[in-house]
């Protein structure tokens, strides 16, 4: 008999429990949500959604996206000021494609999210990390390294960070702000966690800086809905969207998901966005209360800080190599990502990150007790 033919990227050995997968659960993801946008969409009779699309995106479904958002981010957000994007990787790849050339530098956070490290390689871009403390990106550092280098842009995780968790304070956005109008240089605010916060409210998203022309906040809906649907925007200065939407790719292509933006647009105005996000928001609140209790009852040798939002946990196993330790851990059924994934100097090798998106409690407690194994001898 062949082997069950592979349809999902996630792709983890029986028995093991991989506590650094990133994804969503696949029970996490909306179908009931989707099927009732979907049926009302289709009921709608037009066939606008089916045709090559608006370049900037749909101007009902940005219309809709802006007051979810204004809402959600507290600031007031018009639709002229959306573009609507595939999903941030892909947004990446494509402001890579306008914005730079192969051999140009850019700044990055040292960790950084590890496949967006890969979408700067691929452009062959030379990438520069800046280091990071408790509060995000570290200033003090970030001007030393430009006296040196002159960035096209900068790419930083400003909330609930992958892989540390942490949130830049606003305090540094808004001198970050500064120093980009100063030195020219972009910011690529990646935000695609700023919704799931367990605690309180982060900063404002960077959306609210938009005057400067120096910053582009993006947005998803694959942690808040469905990685499934390549569905996200990016919210920047008019300016920066006429680059866009004047690109080949969007002329030829017309807008980026013109049908997924359509079925979205019912599940948004019927108000289960806001459920889905409530509901989430719930499940991974207690997930990260068990996982904290668990990894400091079980695992006292790591170092880490409670994340108040998102997915990860950014452990430090001071002198032991993560490496070693994963090896350690697939013995024992579990699995890690190791820091060193997420550094672009190779270095952090006594870091790691667990992630509470994949596993249910249960799964959770049982993935803590086999770590505690490694530790154990
Ligand atoms: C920081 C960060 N950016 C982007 C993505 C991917 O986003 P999208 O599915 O919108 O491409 C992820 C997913 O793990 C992420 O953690």
């Amino acid at each position: 008999m062949s082997a069950p033919l592979q349809i999902i990227q996630t792709n983890i050995p029986p028995g093991i429990i991989d506590l650094g997968a990133g994804e969503p659960q696949l029970d996490l993801l909306p179908l009931d949500m989707l099927r009732d946008a979907a049926a009302h969409r289709l009921a709608m009779g037009d066939r606008d959604f089916l045709q090559y699309g608006l370049e900037q995106g749909d101007s009902t479904f940005r219309a809709t996206l802006a007051g979810f958002l204004s809402l959600r981010y507290g600031m007031q957000i018009s639709y002229d000021d959306l573009f609507v994007t595939s999903g941030i990787s892909s947004a990446l790849d494509l402001l890579c494609g306008l914005l730079t050339q192969p051999g140009d530098t850019i700044f990055v956070e040292e960790p950084s999210y590890f496949i967006g490290l890969r979408i700067f390689a691929d452009r062959g871009l030379k990438v520069v990390s800046i280091p990071t403390d408790e509060h995000g990106l570290d200033l003090v550092s970030l001007a030393q390294a430009l006296k040196e280098h002159r960035p096209r842009f900068l790419y930083v995780i400003p909330v609930f960070q992958n892989p540390t968790g942490r949130t830049l304070s606003p305090q540094r956005r808004k001198s970050l702000v500064d120093m980009a109008h100063e030195y020219g240089f972009l910011i690529l605010a990646d935000e695609v966690y700023q919704l799931l916060n367990y605690t309180q409210a982060p900063p404002p998203s960077f959306g609210l800086y938009l005057d400067s022309g120096n910053v582009i906040a993006l947005g998803s809906f694959s942690k808040i809905l469905a990685p499934g649907l390549r569905l996200g925007w990016l919210h920047t200065h008019p300016d920066i969207i006429q680059r866009i939407v004047s690109s080949g790719l969007l002329e030829s292509a017309g807008g980026l998901n013109p049908f997924s933006s359509a079925i979205v647009r019912s599940l948004i105005e019927n108000g289960d966005l806001d459920k889905n996000i409530a509901h989430l928001t719930d499940i991974f609140a207690t997930r990260m209360r068990v996982m904290d209790d668990l990894l400091r009852k079980h695992v006292p040798q790591v170092n880490f800080t409670t994340p108040q939002g998102g997915y990860f946990f950014w452990l430090q196993a001071p002198g032991v190599d993560a490496g070693e330790l994963r090896k350690k851990a697939q013995e024992h059924k579990v699995d890690l990502r190791p820091g060193v994934l997420f550094s672009s100097r190779k270095g952090l090798t006594d870091y790691f990150r667990l992630s509470i998106s994949y596993y249910g409690v249960d799964q959770i407690e049982e993935g803590i007790l086999r770590l505690k194994g490694c530790f154990m001898g």
